[in-house]
């Protein structure tokens, strides 16, 4: 019999928190287009933005709550009366609309920058949470900056809000600053203590100052948190938020640890970063997890060979999984003859062992100068290394004559034989791609097969590619 994961609501604010980082703002057909790129990933909330903070974030707002009907429309108010109303002018048109209220309640917030008591913070949420309850029936509240809040205090403000009729209460580190230990004690407390926690839903909304915002949510969804606040890339306010894709596939990736179900489409996780990093024009850092451009590319040659021969070698996931088109083999000074000879393939040649020999040992000190190794640069070589001697500008020095000078720890170890300057023949003539009808769990063209030395090959792309 299967056991039924629990659900968690994966909550999106990257065109609310997410749109505060610097360099990302958008504006309104810009929110729009990403809010429907939302509702094909699948989130269950769409938190559009903070309608009281221009007109434009409030017509962006109207404009999603009015186009987008499946998700859960959320808009962000602060705890008075204009915002509060502000945001449901705009909300009012959604299918689903959710007002999001939030109040401070660390007292180094209540005191240097609210100026207000504990006591009268209590009394502004009950009145905030009571006037948007009037208005609309799912309401949101977050004590800003929960995680440097007297837990006492904050059990008592939670309280207060449930008893005004909060479905939803989300927990924010606000500044990044708990750890996943303590964050998860902190949402064990609030499910003992607060009375009503039973019936609201409790929120995770995690910054990144420490790099542990993803770690500090996971903590909290295993404490009982039903609903995570997450963003594209995790863009967001200094460091970012807690980065939706690393949540989700954490979840798909790691079911023995974490046993939940989302609602996301994890293959539309690619397009949905790319479609932010095209819009805000700030681009993913290379090595960023799930959605980086380095996240499924193999330069090591161990890497690369093993890969090939079987992607779970070095690949948690696939990248089909998240929506890579295809597994990026980025040939560089580290790779081996293994990835050059696919890729030469893959353009259409096909070498035997001893031609290969010749255009890898050219290819490695043309990496050593260029770091990473394009299709233009490795035809060129193949042109190169083919061409009669004194035809067009050579890319690299041909090889000399006799022993030529290592160039890296891969060419060093070349084997004896493999070094005499033997005349190379010339390539196969080009066959139409895909080079071989075999392909790799990615769809990578594999070699035919068909050399004898097959299994010698494999070993020392092994060791080559150290
Ligand atoms: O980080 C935060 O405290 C927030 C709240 C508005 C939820 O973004
Ligand atoms: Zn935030």
């Amino acid at each position: 019999m299967s056991v039924q994961r629990p659900r968690v609501t994966v909550f999106d604010t990257t065109l609310r928190d997410g749109e505060q980082s610097p360099g990302c703002s958008m504006n309104q057909p810009e929110k729009l287009r990403l809010a429907q790129q939302l509702d094909r990933l699948g989130v269950d909330v769409i938190e559009a933005g903070f309608p009281i903070a221009s007109d434009g974030d409030f017509e962006s707002v109207k404009a999603i709550a009015t186009v987008v009907r499946r998700p859960i429309i959320a808009g962000l108010a602060r705890a008075c009366e204009a915002d509060i109303r502000r945001a449901w002018d705009a909300l009012k048109y959604a299918a689903r609309p959710r007002i999001h209220v939030f109040l401070a309640t660390s007292d180094i917030h209540l005191q240097y920058k609210l100026r207000i008591t504990r006591d009268q913070c209590v009394a502004q949420a009950r009145e905030a949470i009571r006037l948007a309850k009037s208005l609309c029936d799912d309401v949101e509240f977050s004590p800003e900056d929960a995680t440097r809040t007297d837990p006492e205090f904050l059990c008592r403000v939670l309280e207060a809000v449930i008893e005004e009729g909060a479905t939803t209460l989300n927990i924010p580190d606000t500044v990044g600053f708990t750890v996943p230990t303590e964050f998860a004690e902190l949402i064990t407390m609030i499910r003992q203590r607060v009375k009503g926690i039973d019936n609201v839903v409790i929120s995770a909304h995690c910054h990144n100052d420490l790099g542990m915002a993803v770690a500090n949510a996971m903590a909290a969804v295993g404490a009982g948190a039903r609903q995570v606040e997450c963003t594209i890339n995790g863009i967001g306010e200094r460091a970012g938020n807690a980065s939706l894709e690393e949540i989700v596939m954490a979840m798909r990736v790691r079911p023995d640890r974490y046993p939940y179900e989302t609602g996301v489409v994890s293959e539309q996780i690619y397009s949905s970063s790319q479609m932010l990093g095209e819009i805000t024009g700030v681009p993913v850092q290379p090595n960023k997890a799930i959605t980086g451009r380095n996240a499924f590319a193999h330069e090591a040659g161990i890497h690369q060979d093993g890969v090939l021969k079987n992607p779970l070698t070095y690949e948690i996931m696939t990248p089909q999984s998240v929506g890579v088109p295809d597994s990026k083999l980025v040939l560089g000074k580290h790779s081996g003859r293994h990835a050059l000879s696919i890729r030469c393939e893959q353009l259409g040649y096909q070498f035997d062992r001893r031609a290969l020999d010749d255009i890898y040992r050219r290819f490695v000190r043309l990496a050593d100068k260029i770091k990473h190794v394009e299709d233009r640069h490795l035809l060129e070589l193949i042109r190169d290394t083919h061409k009669p001697s004194g035809s067009a500008t050579p890319l690299i020095e041909p090889l000399a004559s006799g022993k030529p000078a290592a160039v890296n720890a891969s060419e060093a170890n070349v084997a004896p034989e493999t070094e005499t300057a033997a005349p190379a023949p010339s390539p196969e003539p080009m066959r139409p791609f895909p080079a071989s009808t075999q392909t790799n769990p990615f769809g990578v063209p594999m070699p035919a097969h068909s050399d004898p030395h097959h299994e010698q090959t494999q070993q020392e792309d092994y060791l080559w590619g150290v």
